[in-house]
């Protein structure tokens, strides 16, 4: 089985090989944005994966494109909605900034206070 732990968040939820990080986020109530609906046509679902970047499909082509045009861009960059899950084990995840704010601006009402 796979885990994935949204570090600020302190969630810790059982995902299974084949879902994307965005499809386990939406499980768990994680507030990660997905402003397109999650076609790698946007970038509002911009993950860090701070463990467990093997576990993870490849960044294709079209993601590389779409990350270039996010802020605050890391090595350890990937879109939620693209990245996914290919083998067990445990993955870390710290959610951006620029996808935190997308998700509030979304859902105003779970905006911690
Ligand atoms: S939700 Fe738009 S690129 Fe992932």
């Amino acid at each position: 089985m796979a885990t994935v732990r949204f570090l600020e968040q302190d969630l810790v939820v059982p995902a299974k090989v084949g879902q994307s990080i965005l499809e386990v986020a939406q499980g768990a109530h994680a507030p990660e944005g997905y402003a397109c609906g999650g076609v790698c046509a946007c970038s509002t679902c911009h993950v860090y994966i701070e463990q467990g970047r093997e576990l993870l499909s490849e960044a294709s082509e079209d993601e590389e494109d779409i990350l270039d045009k996010a802020f605050d861009v890391r090595m350890t960059s990937r879109l939620g909605c693209q990245a996914r899950i290919e083998r067990d084990g445990e993955i870390a995840v710290r959610i951006s900034r620029e996808s935190l704010d997308a998700y509030y601006n979304e859902h105003p009402d779970e905006r911690p206070k």
